[in-house]
């Protein structure tokens, strides 16, 4: 049976309410650089850090609401997680490729919580162009990118995904064995969390929470310069921070974008690993 290879995060997608009043948060505060969308439906924007990683603002009836939410992980093969998928009884509910040659598939984990497969982006030239708003046209220029040089911030990687569920061990079954992720002794004193490593160091951690919380959801993202990073978001006054230690010796800058989604910073220092064990679901101590 062809597994799932799972390579990183290729995207989070946040739907906000309209691009004119979010999106200069993330191109003009958080640094990220807009480039042209892939897809036909207008409402989606696409936005890459440092990384490569993308997170995608989708304009949405319904801001914040969690359906709308969905997080994308990156894949060698997105025909062979399609059938390993098929393999363990799981429904793909869409999938094709884009027009820069990207493939996809969606499915939703055991919360309904829409998960994404995609391969790598760019595989064959496009030709699509995009204005700093991210409103893409077909055209034959050159690759677009805008970025605000002047942003205080400037993220630079996924660091991990935090994702809502309600029954522990029905989660981690689904995602340690039907997506094969690897559960890693969480960096948090809770024993409502269960984290997860990717192959590429990146995190997906699951959250016990009331069913329809949306502010579960989250990405978190590391920033070159943390303290900076607070002192930034304290002054425009933005709603939710909360700043906190993790075990693993990172910082963590919790706050809410302006349509209310939860949006967390992470330092980029190395973290501290090896002092903590998991048992097979994720319930962690000190070792
Ligand atoms: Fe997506
Ligand atoms: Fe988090």
């Amino acid at each position: 049976m062809a597994g799932i290879t799972i390579t990183g995060f290729n995207h989070v997608a946040y739907p906000i309410s309209t691009r004119q009043k979010t999106l200069p948060f993330y191109r003009d505060v958080l640094g990220l650089a807009v480039i042209p969308s892939m897809v036909d439906n207008v409402e989606v924007i696409w936005t890459q850090m440092d990384s490569g990683s993308m997170i995608h603002p989708i304009e949405a009836p319904e801001s914040g609401v969690r359906g709308n939410f969905h997080v994308a992980f990156g894949v060698e093969s997105v025909p062979d997680a399609i059938a390993s998928l098929g393999a363990s009884g799981v429904e793909v509910t869409s999938s094709g490729d884009r027009h820069d040659g990207q493939e996809f598939a969606f499915i939703s984990d055991p919360d309904g919580n829409r998960l994404e497969f995609a391969s790598v982006n760019d595989r064959k030239t496009h030709g699509r162009v995009c204005d700093e708003w991210g409103t893409t046209t077909q055209g034959d220029g050159p690759p677009s990118r805008h970025q605000n040089a002047a942003a205080p911030i400037r993220i630079l990687a996924v660091e991990h995904v935090g994702v809502p569920i309600t029954d522990r061990k029905r989660s981690v079954a689904f995602y340690r064995d039907v997506v094969g992720l690897k559960v890693i002794p969480s960096m948090v004193e809770s024993d409502t969390i269960v984290w997860f490593g990717l192959p590429g160091g990146e995190m997906l951690h699951l959250v016990e929470a009331e069913a329809g919380n949306p502010s579960t959801y989250h990405g978190g993202f590391t920033v070159p310069d943390f303290d900076a990073a607070v002192s930034t978001m304290q002054g425009l006054g933005v709603n939710n921070i909360r700043v906190g230690d993790r075990l693993d010796d990172r910082s963590a800058l919790h706050f809410d974008d302006p349509d209310g989604n939860h949006v967390e910073l992470v330092s980029n220092n190395p973290a501290r690993l090896g002092h903590r064990v998991a048992d097979e679901w994720g319930y962690t101590k000190d070792a």
